[in-house]
């Protein structure tokens, strides 16, 4: 994005303070933004706030000569590549859906010859309100690219469609816009990008038992290894999902081997080689007690608590890098709460796979167990560091990347 500019348009309502948190997301990829503020927006957040983190003037009345005299609404509507509504109030999708233009904003809508996206935040029964949906309508018709709205618990107590999409993901939205040169929204391989191709992914937890009713486990939920095979299997992967002990629902189209142990994992994991492509995202215990004993440890009066002897349990992610069948391209996921950079540089030389994707996942940032995923993609060539995004859309990106890179594309 570094070069690219927004013109962001802040409507009033309950979400502009999420706008805050977009410009600062867009200035640290490079991204310009300049921004406009309705009159309404400022009862929500002061011009102020978005001067200071825009680092640019902020435009709020269309009758300021000032401001026109700098820049004529004609030319600010049309000083950017891409016109960013956020939120996008009701009103401001009726105005724009019939040609209203009575304000500096609704008149930058009408005036621009750039493309616009909005995203929209309004009550449920506003969004659902025939009239809303009919401007919906006629906004797409127009060529009005849309992120969100997502369902979830409104600001006024309702539950339901009409939340703003976070920042996160209008920022990915946008990034994704300009890199693929105004083509999508979304980055995702193309269909059929990995047809023919053999994928293994493996996900969740292990469980290593102590007895037959105790076990030692981590928090692992397997969504994030459950989301990429499920993406490179649409993407055209004959795909085998290698998963340990987890809740969720395995993906259509994907050949599922669940295990309970690291042992059992690795054993899946080499009956499903050869494989053109791994990725390891399972959260794999380390240790497992040395023995698992065949009935209950019992809890004896004045007896002192038991000590468990740990052994080493093997690295599946090592294994297969000196495997006579080695993965074509190998991926392994490194998990840490501090210095998450360097140590996947150093996980990707002592581990020998091919990339290691890493995220941090101190408890402060919600990502063990949570939807969403802040992640860096650590290549012998360097570091690319991705938004925070969805689970669902680190697995489309990382299958659009791996497409790119088992075709030739990219290292
Ligand atoms: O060493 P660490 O557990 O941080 O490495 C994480 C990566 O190694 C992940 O890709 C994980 O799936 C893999 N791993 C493995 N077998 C182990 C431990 C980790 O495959 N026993």
């Amino acid at each position: 994005m570094r070069g690219k500019s927004v013109l962001l348009i802040i409507g009033g309502g309950i979400a502009a303070y999420k706008s805050l948190e977009l410009i600062r997301q867009l200035k640290t990829r490079g991204c310009g933004v300049r921004a406009i503020l309705t009159q309404a927006g400022t009862e929500f957040v002061t011009p102020l706030s978005v001067a200071s983190l825009s680092g640019e003037k902020v435009f709020s009345d269309l009758f300021s000569l000032t401001d026109e005299a700098e820049m004529g609404h004609i030319q600010l509507s049309r000083s950017a590549d891409l016109v960013v509504v956020a939120p996008a109030t009701a009103d401001l999708m009726a105005k724009l859906a019939n040609g209203l233009a009575n304000d500096l904003a609704s008149t930058a809508l009408l005036a621009t010859d750039k493309p616009v996206l909005m995203a929209p935040a309004m009550n449920v029964r506003m969004w659902n309100h025939a009239a809303t949906q009919r401007n919906l309508a006629t906004l797409k018709k127009d060529g009005v690219l849309f992120v969100g709205p997502n369902d979830g618990e409104m600001a006024c107590g309702e539950y339901g469609p009409g939340r703003m999409a976070e920042p996160a993901e209008i920022a990915a939205a946008i990034e994704t816009y300009f890199a693929s040169g105004g083509r999508t929204l979304e980055v995702r391989a193309p269909d059929g990008a990995l047809n023919g191709l053999r994928a293994l992914v493996t996900a969740g937890p292990t469980q290593e038992p102590i007895d037959p009713v105790r076990f030692i486990a981590n928090r692992s939920s397997g969504k994030q290894g459950y989301a990429i095979a499920d993406a490179l299997a649409r993407a055209g992967a004959e795909t085998t999902l290698v998963s340990g002990p987890v809740e969720i629902a395995p993906p259509a189209g994907v050949r599922l081997l669940k295990v309970t142990t690291a042992r059992e994992m690795l054993a899946a994991c080499e009956s499903a080689l050869p494989a053109d492509i791994a990725v390891m995202t399972a959260a794999v215990a380390d240790w497992r007690p040395e023995v698992a004993l065949n009935s209950k440890i019992k809890k004896e009066a004045g007896a002192a608590a038991p000590s468990i002897r740990m052994a080493e349990n093997p690295d599946i992610l090592a294994t297969l890098a000196r495997h006579a069948t080695r993965p074509g391209l190998l991926i392994g996921f490194a998990a840490e709460t501090d210095d998450v950079i360097a140590h996947a540089q150093a996980k990707l030389k002592k581990k020998g796979c091919d990339w290691i994707v890493a995220n941090d996942v101190s408890p402060a940032t919600g990502i063990m167990g949570g939807d969403k995923n802040t992640v860096h993609i650590v290549t012998a060539g360097g570091v690319e560091d991705w938004p925070e995004m969805p689970k669902s859309e680190v697995g489309t990106r990382l299958a659009a990347r791996i497409a790119d890179a088992v075709r030739g594309k990219a290292a």
